[in-house]
This record gives structure tokens, sequence and C-alpha cells, in this order.
């Protein structure tokens, strides 16, 4: 006799109950489709193999599921080649009338458009990002001003690991600054203040005497020139010229040099049309776009608004702890932005919720940094 039956001779007229219940458990399912990933995570017992720990996470679920679809998402954006996707026209620019037996330029990439908040660059993070400015991995960067200044900041005084939860008055009275669990000695802001001033007075010289026109991201290459720092994010962009933007650049120790510049040697103009004519181009002209957005805030939104005069960035990886629920832009999920024609309809973006400081160093290891070789090569 079977389980069920003896069951049945146990439960007597309990039996339609009990029937019931057993059909709801035992509710049959359909065939998976042939298509259906089933769940694995890394067996170590096949050794220590830290790549492969990280190509695993793709079918372990959850936010690990998320991470190998950035990866890939990102690995589908450095790959794509116009001759490949018949769904772009061919280059049609002419030879330049000046040079007409210069050799025809290199087929459109994608455009990649990178992102990350300010505390990305008071983080260990940092370096992450200069490798991919340093080796041209990336094409135009948006960040907040604290992502420009922490960055020369880092370059004139060390940040150091803390703790969450040392107290405010205790560092307030040691000149300490607190970002998170890191902290920033007053005086590295002191010697920014000597490093940037004379800078400072050095282009309100040149908009008066040569007519510049400072823009945001103008400020920045210049900044970049004159640090001359190999290990600064900036330095790297001037020298590969990449445009870093930074719209809000006066929310943060730049707006106060700015502040106090205003009284010591007036007149310096900044304009930020110029540079939103500038982004927003480098979007237009585009063949195809990709955005790696790190971080929430006026950064995600600056470069899904630029890629929204294009009709959608064509990939999209977003990495960011915000939530949807309170409508705010920085939890919005890529699928608002598809909404707003910020991410065009047939992308297959991803949104991985995560701290950026855990999950970028290792998307980067299996991106970017794995085909870095080739990709120099055809930058
Ligand atoms: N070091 C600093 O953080 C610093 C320094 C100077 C000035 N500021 C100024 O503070 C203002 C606000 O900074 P912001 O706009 O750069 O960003 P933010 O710190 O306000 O963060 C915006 C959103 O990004 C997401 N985010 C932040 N850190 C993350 C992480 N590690 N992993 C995943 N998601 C993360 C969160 O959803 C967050 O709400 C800016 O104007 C900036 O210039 C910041």
């Amino acid at each position: 006799m079977d389980l069920l039956q003896q069951d049945r001779k146990k439960l007597g007229n309990n039996l339609d109950t009990v029937s019931i219940a057993v059909e709801a458990v035992m509710k049959p399912s359909v065939e998976m489709p042939a298509s259906a990933v089933s769940v694995k995570g890394y067996d170590f017992n096949n050794g220590i193999d830290h790549g492969a720990v990280i190509r695993s996470m793709i079918t372990t679920g959850f936010q690990a599921t998320s991470v190998g679809e950035a990866i890939c998402e990102i690995n589908r954006m450095i790959n794509w080649r116009i001759e490949d996707d018949p769904s772009v026209p061919a280059d049609d620019s002419l030879p330049d009338p000046d040079n007409p037996n210069a050799p025809p330029p290199p087929p459109p990439k994608c455009k990649i458009f990178f992102g990350y908040t300010s505390n990305m660059i008071s983080s260990g993070l940092r370096e992450s990002i200069r490798y991919l400015v340093e080796h041209k991995q990336v094409d135009v960067i948006v960040t907040s001003a604290g992502g420009v200044e922490e960055d020369f900041i880092k370059c004139l005084g060390s940040t150091f690991l803390a703790k969450f939860d040392v107290p405010g008055k205790e560092l307030r009275d040691k000149g300490l600054n607190r970002i998170g669990n890191l902290l920033v000695p007053n005086a590295n802001y002191c010697a920014f203040e000597d490093w940037v001033m004379p800078i400072l007075d050095e282009m309100l010289d040149e908009q008066k005497t040569k007519g510049t026109s400072w823009t945001p991201s103008k400020m920045i290459h210049r900044l970049g020139q004159k640090i001359n720092d190999p290990s600064s994010v900036a330095y790297w962009a001037y020298k590969n010229d990449i445009p870093i933007y930074c719209p809000a650049i006066t929310d943060g120790s730049l707006g106060d040099m700015i502040y106090f510049h205003s009284f010591r040697n007036p007149g310096l103009i900044i304009d930020i049309a110029a540079d939103i004519r500038s982004i927003n181009n480098h979007a237009v002209y585009a063949k195809k776009t990709g955005m790696v957005i790190l971080g929430g805030g006026v950064i995600k939104h600056h470069i899904c608004n630029a890629n929204l005069m294009r009709n959608g960035a064509d990939f999209s990886v977003y990495i960011n702890t915000g939530q949807e629920f309170d409508g705010s832009d920085a939890g919005a999920r890529p699928d608002e932005a598809v909404s707003w024609g910020k991410i065009k309809i047939e992308a297959k973006p991803v949104k991985v919720y995560a701290d950026a400081t855990i999950v970028f160093p290792l998307i980067v290891a299996e991106t970017f940094a794995a085909n870095v070789e080739k990709l120099k090569a055809a930058k």
C-alpha cells in the first residue's frame, strides 16, 4: 500500500478536505522550456579560481545573477562593431578635404558614457576608475564635484580608513572629516586651496586677456593637466582627451574655492550651457552608445538625459543601492528610463542592486581589463 492509500484509510471522512490539500501541494507543473537555465553556484572542489567564481555568478541567482548580466551587457558594449550590426547605417564620413590622402578614420565603436558619484573617488574604487580612463576604455565621463576634487586632493594627501561610528564631535575637534568609514584630514583641503587658487587666478587671467570661455569640463581638463600625477583620474582624462562633465561643479570644495576666489580676485565665469551642448552632441552623433553608471543622483540623470537626445542608449548598466518606491530618479529601474526615451525599447539594460565598491572591480576584471590589449589596439 503506498503512502497516499495509507493516508486515505486513516483519514476516512476527512478525505475530501485532504485531497484538496494534496492537489494544492502536488499541483502538476508545465515542462520547463529547453532554454531554461538551472541554478548552480561555484564548487570550491574545483580549486580557488577567482575568475571562475565571478563567472559562476550569472547562474547563482539574486544579485549575483545581476552582476553576471552586467558583465555580459558591458562586453556587448565593448565588442559591438558597426559591420556586424545591420540596423546601423555604414559609416558615411567623407574624406578630409584638407587631407584627402589621409587614411580613413577607424570604424566607429560604441561610445561608452561612464558616471560615478563623489564617494566612489573617495574610496579605493578610484583606482579601478583611473584604470579605465588610463587605458581609454570609456569615452565620456560624468561625476559630481566631490568626484572631481577628491581625485586631486588624494594627490596632495591621503584619505584614511576608519569606522562608520566615530562620533562627529570627536572628529570635528580633531579637524577630521568623515565619508562613510573613511577620514579626510582638513589639512588636505587646505593643501587643495593652496594648489587650486593660483590656477583659478590663471584661468581668470586667460578669460580677461584671451577671451577664454571656461566650462566645467574645460576647467577639469586644465586641472588634470596641472596635477601632472599618474595616480589621478583627471590626469589621464587630460592625457587621453576624455571629457569629464560636472554640471554641479560648485557643490563641493571646488565651490568653496570659487566662492573665496570671487572675493580675492572676482570675475571668473564658468559656463554650463556650453557643456550641455557638448555632452548631448556626444550622444547625438554616436552610432551606438552604452551607459555604465555607478550610483545615482545628478550623474545618473545627466548621462541618461544626454542619451534621450538620441532616443535612448543601446546598452545600459546601473549599479546602485537606490530603491524606486519613493519615486526618486536615483532608485528608478532602467525600465523607467525606457518610458522617457533614455534607453532604447529593444535594449536589455541591467540594474545591479549593490555597493559598487564590492561589485565594480569584479565586473572590470571580467570586461574592460580582460579585453584591454585588444581594445587598446582598436582605439
Ligand atoms: N566624497 C563625497 O561623497 C563628496 C565630497 C564632496 C562633495 N560631495 C557632494 O555631495 C553631493 C552628493 O553626492 P553625489 O551626487 O555624488 O552622490 P550621493 O552620495 O548623494 O549618492 C547618490 C546615490 O547614489 C547611490 N550610491 C552612492 N554610493 C553608492 C555605492 N557605494 N554603491 C551603490 N550605490 C551608491 C545611492 O543610491 C545614493 O542615494 C554632490 O553634489 C557632491 O559633489 C560629495
